[in-house]
């Protein structure tokens, strides 16, 4: 049973972490969609405005609320968010709140005192956070199945649909747990997010070998790489769960493997919003991967230390 203020911290630490992860895939797959399907670009144009108006009062919350650890971490923003953003409206149009971004890196961790109002507003943005997401797990449900039986084209690979929907799905499970009061950072909790942050791991890897020019060769190997080390350690992950085996050396093994791959989408994001890289990737979609390598080294312990 968590305390009034682990409740606060926890919550406010992954909303503003995942409604950003939402908005942000709102606008993916708003700039996926072709001309045919402007009605399907406008719904997900609209769950981007949702999950911007809750990530703005995530932030409003945050402030003295979020922990020191979420932070430090660069899971909320990345010294390459704010340029990313710039970039990404300047190719595309797409108009992005870069103010928040601004706030969201300006947030401090001091403690600020709690009260009744204060629970009850953090209660109702996780029930908020919950029905946008759920409404929007829905509808990268509906577009995966018209991909997956030929009945609609998106730029997006079908995998990075699924993949986008499973984090939906994990963060509402996460917002369940955290209204029950219930702690999600236990030590069991651990071994699943492992299976899980693994698999994502791999397929980002897998993303961006995929996104890259066809004459990146060197990068698109090292991409390939890292996904072949994070199906092997997903792999382990799965493993451990079932035989209770040494689930310490996973651990180790996979904090050791994701601070490489952070590494490696820093440089991306970087050689990206520098123009030494040739892709189809989307800036922000650069800085987006790397806050997620950032946020799992954090469930793995690593808050920041770079
Ligand atoms: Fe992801």
């Amino acid at each position: 049973m968590l305390s009034d203020r682990e409740f606060i911290t926890m919550s406010i630490d992954l909303n503003l972490f995942f409604l950003r992860i939402m908005k942000e895939h709102s606008l993916f797959l708003q700039l996926g969609f072709t001309p045919k399907d402007s009605a399907s670009g406008e719904e997900a144009a609209a769950f981007k405005t949702g999950f911007e108006n809750l990530l703005i009062q995530a932030t409003n919350l945050a402030n003295g609320n979020v922990s020191r650890a979420a932070v430090d971490s660069q899971q909320i923003t990345t010294p390459y968010t704010l340029e990313a953003e710039r970039l990404t409206y300047f190719y595309t149009g797409v108009p992005i709140n870069t103010s928040l971004t601004q706030q969201e890196a300006m947030l401090n961790p001091y403690d600020r005192p709690i009260s009744a109002e204060m629970v009850q507003a953090v209660e109702m943005l996780d029930r908020r956070a919950y029905q946008l997401t759920a409404a929007l797990a829905k509808f990268k449900e509906e577009l995966l199945t018209n991909v997956r039986s030929c009945k609609m084209f998106t730029m997006n690979y079908p995998l990075l649909i699924e993949h986008i929907l499973r984090e939906a799905h994990f963060f509402m499970d996460m917002l369940v747990a955290l209204v029950h009061r219930n702690d999600i950072t236990t030590q069991e909790g651990l071994i699943d997010q492992e299976v899980f942050w693994n698999r994502i791991m791999a397929e980002h890897s897998k993303f961006i070998a995929g996104l890259l020019d066809p004459s990146e060769e060197a990068l698109i190997d090292a991409a390939r790489n890292f996904g072949k080390q994070f199906d092997a350690l997903t792999t382990q992950a799965t493993q451990a769960t079932r035989q209770t085996m040494d689930i310490a050396n996973v651990t180790a093994q996979s904090l050791e493997e994701t601070k490489k791959l952070r590494d490696f989408k820093a440089a991306g994001a970087s050689g990206i919003l520098e123009c030494k890289i040739e892709s189809i990737i989307i800036p922000l979609l650069a800085d987006h991967v790397l806050r997620e390598a950032n946020h799992y080294l954090c469930v793995l312990g690593v808050c920041g230390n770079r």
